[in-house]
């Protein structure tokens, strides 16, 4: 089993730069690179921010920027969206709450829920008492393993420039997560940066966006500094012992070369 996440590609219009550079370019990009290695994912989810300000000239960019990539897709929402604009060219997407874009399926034995926690008007997100009363439900029925895609990320990541950005209600809810009697892992993106850790217990994984990152500046507050440090995008691995996630830039000169060093010093013991 084999899961991509790609986050925050935050899409324009065609004509509107973003920082100097092309967002569907950068999907292009990645797309290409996820073809070429990873072709036989299962699926490839999307968390949030898929265009820069909900303009429905850019969901149908997104929509011809995806039409290459082989394996299946699930769009999410972030703050940057807007859902009636994303309905109008993802008809089709799947959801179990009319008015949000919040599903679950299974995956071998894997359950996965997508969560919507973009709360229209702010760049906070937030899961109301609609979608908590579903993610409980969800849970209490499937007792097996679990991942949690968001937008936003449940921890707090000790990076003050985004954790005041984050799930605004998490903790309220942690404790309908660890009450879950199987392995949970969270997938979050909005703070384009890969990160890992543990919170209360609990993995957590965020992951770079596929245009513009956020400075690693751990004493800046208030809004953050986007860069062009690398893009990446994260390989999930679940297997019968766990989970490995692998982060893989897609936009580097792609030489490779053996390994050899001097095999004389190589032991294995
Ligand atoms: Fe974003």
């Amino acid at each position: 089993m084999k899961i991509i996440q790609i986050s925050d590609l935050h899409i324009t219009p065609a004509d509107h730069l973003l920082f100097g550079s092309d967002p569907l370019r950068r999907l292009q990009q990645c797309v290409q690179h996820i073809n070429r290695h990873h072709a036989d994912a299962d699926l490839c989810v999307l968390t949030g921010d898929l265009t820069h300000a909900g303009h429905p000239l850019a969901y149908e960019r997104l929509h011809a920027g995806l039409q290459d990539l082989i394996p299946p897709v699930r769009l999410m929402m972030g703050n940057h969206d807007n859902r009636a604009a994303f309905r109008r060219v993802f008809a089709q997407e799947r959801t179990e709450l009319s008015d949000f874009v919040q599903y679950a399926e299974t995956v071998q034995d894997w359950r996965l829920i997508y969560l919507d926690t973009l709360q229209d008007g702010f760049t906070n997100g937030y899961l109301c008492e609609l979608r908590l009363s579903w993610l409980q439900n969800e849970l209490a029925r499937h007792s097996g393993p679990v991942m949690i895609f968001s937008h936003h990320p449940f921890p707090n990541l000790q990076y003050p420039a985004m954790d005041w950005l984050r799930l605004s209600n998490a903790s309220q809810i942690l404790p309908m997560l660890k009450a879950h009697p199987a392995p949970l892992h969270l997938f979050a993106g909005h703070v384009h940066r890969c990160a890992s850790g543990i919170w209360n217990g609990l993995p957590f994984v965020t992951v770079s966006g596929t245009n513009h990152q956020h400075e690693l500046d751990l004493a800046h507050e208030g809004a953050a500094t986007s860069t062009f440090e690398p893009a990446s995008y994260a390989v999930i691995l679940p297997n019968a012992e766990g989970l490995t996630v692998h982060f893989q830039p897609f936009d580097y000169l792609e030489l490779r070369f053996p390994y050899t060093g001097d095999l004389g010093q190589l032991r294995c013991m």
